[in-house]
């Protein structure tokens, strides 16, 4: 009886306090924050924005509070909170602000922290997140525009941001809530110019509920002005290292009275797999917010504390494919796990100088962390005797989306329609990400999208063997043009093979079974599963383990023995790994594990070496096992250009800022070298921002297909600063030659076909002075290959 009216008690309570939620003011009275006369006012005083980025999704719910106070013992007086569209509709129509996807929540608990929020609800949001935060299920509408005026994607944006503002419309500073900003789409400038579809999605914004509260946008200082609205605030997005000045030296003109903010100051870097771990260092950016501090500029540190991409849930970077890895340390001063690194004590140091005098709030206690000796999985439930029934029984090819499914792997099933005697090649179209590729149950090869591969040799194929493709999907694309990222297999598979009279045929395979595998716990936990034993070493599918604690703490669990897939403890989804890493552990947050018995389930689609894990208190993320070196210059290459003629020589001018070089007369050709003879700033090495080419009409070439084909020298070293880096549209990043290697140095890109090209753009580094940017140069451009 007791017993039940406490539960009735409490049932009462909960509805009492979601109706509190749903309709009354908050407790706290109302306030204005403005923009003035170069500063923003807060309650009419000049407030500067020390904002900390975090992301509630990244971070386990019982650890918001602790995040949250460490953001504030660091100085900070401000959240930047995103709202992640596709966490919270997953289904369409489906909207969850429960648990860990209670934003109100998190918003409240920052208010009750003394910290303001700037809200972004995008809806896209970049964040190496899939697909920027979009939802998956708008490209079953195959010809969708997103980010566009497409009437399907505008209807759901429209939807998603009515329920944002349901949530936490009346949480803004005017109704007595902590928001004091709304931010409008993010950085659009690096997707297109489009007024009319920025202008809309601020009118949306605004209709839904945020009708009084300060509307802004964010960009690069090179491309703001594309489609930076009259009526909003401009702000800078630019990272470690950077000149403030020149930074703000546009919008200063531009609008010599309004604030100035740094809306994403980039604390570090995301990883991808297959590259080395990424760091800043701490100087860089400490001294980049003292001296915004120093100049009253509001900024916000993008991550303070990046946390974890759980599950299926982080992104892909692109041109290209570069799926980002599981860990979102992001090298910030908070490391994954919630503990203060040393970047974060140099900074407090500095942010300690800025607090008027006030001392900062002491650091809240870490979680503590446990290691757990070696698990061995006793359980597998092998994938091949585990196949669900075909949810297509034959038919064309499907992608994911065709079979509504958002994330996990497809098996694509067909029988060979004719002998072929000796080799012959498989040719996808393409798959998306990592297809493995079986005959008669027996592996052939695979297909990796990070590779640009997209063929197998095949064995001699008999009438009616059975050809298996098994497809896992990685994160969708979320920055550039191709956030319209399908998965599984999108277009068709051929086999091409020889004739006697050596004339090539291919024949498309058309009949497919599919199998769906969708990447969910309970799909994974009910598979039938048998003991580990000699017979089924090393198989692709499920392994299962318990292991027991008489203490829960934080941990990093020890993927090395396994190969490729994703893992779930207790039923949470804790992310992919991947053994060419850099990341090899995956951070296990203690309030997730449970004294007594704890349950492991790996999906492993290659197999691992051996079932075993264990937990360390360290985390593993800058250990990259990839064969060959990760530079573009082949062993005992060198390029030759004796006998070539450049078909343009020139100098560039010293600084920071973007530099147009026409040529005499168009040029064709794949191959285009820079040849840089020295730097302005007379030291060995040289480095490059971003490239690109023109076309015959002057416009900018498209960088997709672009790889590099050789560069004579890469600094991987004091970070990754990889040839590549020159197109990957990030103003921050940069290609470095080592220090000491002497001048000539020498870029190729290869366009993967023959262009028209007229000119270039070259961005040097975005530091002050741009460092080691190149002085005299010479371009040369080829169909052929260069020789080396
Ligand atoms: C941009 C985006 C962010 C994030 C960073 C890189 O600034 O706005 O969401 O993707 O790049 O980490
Ligand atoms: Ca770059």
């Amino acid at each position: 009886m007791i017993k039940r009216s406490i539960l009735l008690l409490a049932a009462l309570l909960t509805i009492s306090s979601q109706l509190f939620c749903a309709t009354a003011v908050p407790d706290n009275k109302s306030g204005s924050f403005e923009f003035g006369n170069k500063a923003f006012l807060l309650n009419g005083k000049p407030f500067v924005v020390k904002a900390a980025e975090v992301h509630y999704p990244r971070i386990p719910r019982p650890y918001w509070e602790q995040r949250i106070k460490m953001c504030k013992a660091l100085g900070m007086n401000t959240l930047c909170v995103i709202v992640f569209w596709n966490i919270h509709e997953q289904r369409m129509d489906e909207f969850d602000f429960t648990g860990n996807n209670d934003l109100r929540a998190f918003i409240k608990l920052a208010q009750k922290n003394g910290m303001k929020v700037i809200l972004r609800p995008g809806p896209y949001i970049c964040a190496e997140w899939e697909m920027g935060g979009l939802p998956w299920w708008l490209l079953k509408k195959k010809d969708i525009r997103l980010r566009e005026q497409d009437p399907f994607f505008i209807e759901r944006l429209t939807k998603f941001e009515q329920k944002v503002a349901e949530q936490v419309g009346d949480l803004t500073i005017d109704k007595g809530g902590p928001i004091i900003m709304v931010q409008v789409e993010n950085e659009y400038g690096s997707y297109g110019e489009d007024k009319a579809y920025v202008s809309q999605v601020r009118d949306i914004i605004r209709e839904s509920g945020f009708d009084k509260v300060k509307l802004f946008q964010c960009d690069w200082s090179s491309n703001f002005t594309r489609n930076g609205l009259d009526d909003l605030l401009w702000t800078m997005n630019f990272g470690t290292g950077a000149n403030i000045d020149n930074e703000f030296r546009a919008l200063r003109q531009l609008r010599p009275d309004g604030p100035l903010m740094c809306s994403e100051f980039w604390s570090g870097w995301f990883d991808k797999w297959g590259g080395r771990h990424e760091t800043r260092g701490s100087h860089a950016m400490v001294e980049g917010i003292r001296q915004m501090l120093e100049r009253d500029i509001s900024f916000s540190l993008y991550m303070t504390h990046g946390g974890t991409s759980w599950g299926h849930w982080a992104g892909a970077n692109s041109p290209g494919f570069a799926p980002d890895v599981t860990s979102y340390d992001y090298d910030a001063p908070i490391n994954e796990a919630g503990q203060a690194t040393p970047k974060y004590h140099e900074l407090r140091d500095v942010m300690a100088k800025y607090n008027q005098g006030r001392r900062l709030p002491p650091l809240p206690k870490a979680y503590p962390t446990i290691s757990i000796p070696k698990v061995k999985f006793s359980e597998v439930a092998p994938l091949y005797s585990n196949l669900p029934e075909p949810s297509q029984k034959s038919g064309p090819l499907k992608t994911f989306e065709d079979m509504d499914m958002g994330w996990g792997c497809l098996l694509y099933r067909t029988t060979i329609p004719q002998a072929i005697d000796g080799e012959s090649i498989l040719k996808v179209t393409e798959a998306h990400d990592y297809a493995q590729v079986f005959v008669n149950g027996r592996y052939i090869g695979k297909i990796d999208r990070i590779r640009r591969e997209s063929t197998v040799h095949m064995p001699t194929l008999h009438v009616g063997d059975v050809l298996d493709i098994y497809v896992e999907a990685l994160g969708r694309i979320n920055f550039g043009r191709a956030i319209k990222d399908f998965k599984g297999i999108t277009e068709k598979v051929e086999l091409r093979y020889t004739l006697s009279d050596n004339s090539l045929v291919d024949i498309e395979l058309r009949d497919w079974q599919i199998f769906c595998l969708p990447d969910d716990y309970r799909a994974q936990a009910q598979m039938k599963y048998e003991p580990v034993s000699e017979k089924n070493q090393g198989v692709r599918g499920n392994y299962r383990a318990t292991f027991r604690l008489n203490k829960v703490g934080d941990t990093f669990i020890n993927m090395e023995k396994f190969g490729k897939g994703q893992v779930y403890v207790n039923g949470h989804a804790i992310g992919r790994f991947w053994q060419i890493g850099p990341q090899q552990t995956l951070y296990m947050p203690g309030c997730w594990l449970k004294k007594g018995e704890n349950e492991i389930i790996v999906t492993d689609v290659t197999g691992p070496r051996e079932p075993v894990i264990e937990g360390l208190r360290q985390p593993v993320i800058d250990r990259l096992k990839l064969e060959g070196p990760q530079t573009h210059r082949l062993q005992g290459q060198t390029l030759d250009l004796s006998g070539e003629q450049p078909i343009h020589a020139g100098t560039l001018k010293s600084g920071n800022g973007w530099q147009e070089v026409r040529f005499d007369k168009p040029v064709s050709g794949r191959y285009l070298c820079i040849e840089a003879l020295n730097s302005h700033w007379n030291r060995e090495y040289c480095c490059i921002s971003e490239l690109y080419l023109l076309d015959a009409n002057g416009k900018r070439l498209s960088r997709e297909p672009w790889s590099v084909a050789y560069a004579d020298d890469e600094d991987v070293t004091t970070g990754n600063k990889n040839a590549d880096k020159v197109f990957d549209l990030q103003e921050s990043t940069f290609w470095s030659t080592n220090r000491g290697v002497p001048f000539p140095h020498h870029i190729i890109i290869d366009m993967n076909q023959d262009q028209t090209v007229t000119g270039f753009q070259i961005l040097p580094r975005m530091e002050e002075g741009a460092p080691e940017s190149i002085k005299d140069y010479k371009v040369y451009v080829k169909s052929e290959p260069f020789r080396y």
